[in-house]
């Protein structure tokens, strides 16, 4: 019988220090011994974002006891983990490095294998650590630097089929939160808010939403929030502007999506109830899942959200990529390094746009 593979997983591209220790359990599925993810809300909450060299300082400062909590909670040794997998991109290079450099060590020193994880990747597995997934699948990467629409083929196996050409959802949820004044991180400030508004208050702008295939564009939608947020006199009408805001995001959302399954049927027309899954932190607003459940039925997919701890940042989805990269022997290549920038898809369209996160 083969080993189970046990990996402990390093995750530091933005502001969460994260460890985690997952085994391999039965055919598909993880079991994920431990899932440590130290936020740094509080260090960013006064700017409004992330400022990379206070993340950087942070992730410095925290690294070593993240890990070491990370294996104490999985009972496991460093003896007993079969390989590190480690975020290398894309992310902040001060950020990614602290992550990458640590794994990369501790990797040299106790002769494990080492393996490079592209960020992107652990959010589009994710779904594998809960589901026993089969591919292909469509995807929504929606977080705060990418909004992607992928055909995932395989492992290390993508098609990109839309993308953003200028800001990310969870980049206009925390812009538009940040203009409201509702606090940091703004997407769920912006779930909660949107909650005690009406979300038929505002007629917001749905940019490209009939033209540009599954493409999405959300700086109009941002300006209109920012320029609407000027005229507000109470609480209450900020509410009703994030939850409009939020209904606007949900519209703009069916439509693209209900595009991307058409496009993903007709590249694979097999017939067959495909998943759908949605996945990154935005994956977490309980508005979008419910929105992209209803589309599913009607579409016939079969919609797949990993449950919130794998959607937001976090290293199980690292050590997840790890150990199914290490299956294929897609080991990782000497001298590799971390970087800002590496799409999934290497031959996908630079679309350049403001602000494009790619
Ligand atoms: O995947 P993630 O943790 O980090 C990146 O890779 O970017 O995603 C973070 C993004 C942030 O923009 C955050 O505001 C958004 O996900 N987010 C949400 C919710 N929770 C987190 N957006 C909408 N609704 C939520 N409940
Ligand atoms: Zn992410």
């Amino acid at each position: 019988m083969k080993k189970k593979l046990t990996f402990l997983g390093i995750e530091t591209s933005c502001d969460e220090t994260a460890a985690s220790v997952v085994q391999e359990n039965g055919d598909s599925v993880a079991k994920v011994l431990s899932n440590v993810v130290s936020s740094q809300i509080k260090e960013h909450e006064k700017f409004g974002g992330v400022v990379p060299e206070i993340a950087a300082r942070a992730h410095v400062e925290n690294i070593d006891f993240i890990i070491q909590q990370a294996l104490d909670k999985s009972k496991k040794k460093i003896e007993d983990i079969d390989g590190i997998a480690a975020t290398a991109g894309p992310g902040l290079i001060v950020c990614l490095n602290v992550g990458y450099n640590i794994g990369k060590s501790l990797a040299a020193f106790s002769e494990k294998p080492f393996l490079s994880i592209n960020h992107l990747e652990g959010h589009a597995l994710s779904p594998g650590i809960e589901n026993k997934m089969s591919f292909p699948y469509l995807l929504l990467l929606v977080s705060g630097g990418h909004s992607q629409y992928l055909i995932v083929k395989d492992v290390n196996n993508y098609k990109q089929i839309g993308t953003t050409i200028d800001d990310a959802v969870g980049e206009a949820f925390d812009k538009t939160a940040k203009v409201l004044g509702l606090g940091y991180p703004g997407g769920p400030q912006i779930e909660k808010f949107a909650k005690l508004g009406d979300k038929d208050t505002y007629n917001l702008p749905e940019p490209i939403i009939n033209r540009a295939g599954c493409n999405l564009s959300l700086a109009g939608l941002k300006t209109a929030v920012l320029r609407k947020s000027k005229e507000l006199t109470s609480d209450n009408e900020r509410y009703n502007l994030a939850a409009s805001f939020q209904e606007t995001i949900n519209k703009i959302l069916s439509k693209k999506t209900k595009v991307a399954m058409e496009k993903f049927r007709m590249e694979i027309s097999d017939g067959s109830l495909r998943p759908f899954v949605v996945a990154g932190g935005v994956a977490a607003n309980e508005t979008i899942r419910k929105n992209l459940r209803e589309l599913s039925k009607k579409m016939d997919f079969n919609p797949i959200f990993p449950s919130k701890e794998f959607c937001g940042d976090n290293a199980a989805m690292i050590a997840w990529a790890g150990i199914q990269r290490y299956n294929k022997k897609l080991f990782s290549v000497k001298n590799e390094n971390v970087r800002s920038r590496w799409p999934l898809d290497d031959n996908a369209p630079f679309l350049k746009g403001p602000g494009l996160k790619l």
